[in-house]
């Protein structure tokens, strides 16, 4: 029998860190961006969704004459709100394609189908629960077009995950004078429902004060990650390594990458 013991993050989630949340990834600047950028400019969508979309890190960057609108969900009101701020510094015709809701993956309903769906930096791996990952899945193809493409992101788990337990990485996130840490640490490591528990705290240097938040994360092998899409009614278009679109580089990032259709 199946054991579940995880459970669904709540609305509130990043309502201290949301702030920091962009710069912890280099203002925007993740290798992903680009690669997103080119599968729009292959694919042309019309329409995106994208699913568990934050900040809009990814979306706000994609443009291509096809595209008319963009429709962002996440279940955070606080990243929503950074999101519609950024918005505000593009022009107007940028701003007018997106539509941006608080809605939860596993069961919106937008009335709507999509050209292309995007679930980038491991957003799809915050549903951790088995059922809610299958309605999730069941619930974007329903917003899928036929010949549409959907493009899920998760990483690729070390061998022996229980090994991370404990461990801490620091990194500095602004080059100012007043440095900014970000300190994320792994907690439990559910081996037996593949589910990561990490913190993450931010702390300005010579400072006490701190925020901080929790997390959990299912992950996925990416063969069973495969299995998974397939045994749910999707076919495999392309898988990636890394965000290299013509395999030439290595993975520096541990990502897998999965472009899908309809079966
Ligand atoms: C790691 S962030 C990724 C954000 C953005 N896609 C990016 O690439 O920077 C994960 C996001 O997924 C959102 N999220 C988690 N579970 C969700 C759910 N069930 N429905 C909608 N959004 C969800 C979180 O609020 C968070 O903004």
């Amino acid at each position: 029998m199946e054991r579940d013991t995880s459970k669904t993050l709540g609305k509130s989630e990043y309502i201290d860190t949301a702030i920091f949340y962009d710069l912890g990834l280099n203002n925007n600047y993740y290798p992903d961006v680009k690669f997103y950028q080119s599968v729009i400019s292959i694919y042309k969508p019309k329409s995106i969704l994208e699913l568990g979309c934050g900040t809009g890190r990814v979306s706000i960057q994609l443009k291509s004459n096809k595209l008319k609108e963009i429709t962002c969900i996440d279940l955070s009101d606080k990243m929503l709100d950074i999101f519609r701020d950024k918005l505000l510094f593009y022009p107007t015709e940028h701003q007018e394609k997106f539509k941006i809701l608080q809605m939860n993956m596993i069961d919106f309903d937008l009335n709507n189908k999509f050209d292309c769906i995007l679930i980038p930096f491991r957003s799809f791996q915050c549903v951790t629960n088995i059922k809610d990952v299958k309605n999730c899945i069941q619930n974007l193809k329903k917003h899928l077009t036929i010949n549409g493409i959907l493009i899920i992101n998760i990483f690729i788990p070390i061998e022996n995950m229980k090994e991370l337990e404990g461990l801490t990485e620091q990194k500095v996130l602004n080059k100012g004078k007043s440095k900014i840490y970000k300190t994320v640490t792994n907690d439990k490591i559910d081996t037996l429902n593949q589910i990561q528990n990490y913190s993450v705290k931010y702390h300005k240097e010579k400072s006490n004060q701190y925020v901080s938040e929790s997390f959990k994360l299912k992950y996925y092998y990416p063969a069973e990650f495969l299995y998974l899409l397939k045994s749910n009614g999707l076919k495999i278009v392309e898988s990636y390594n890394g965000f290299d679109l013509k395999r030439e580089l290595p993975n520096s990032t541990n990502d897998f990458t999965v472009i899908c259709q309809k079966d």
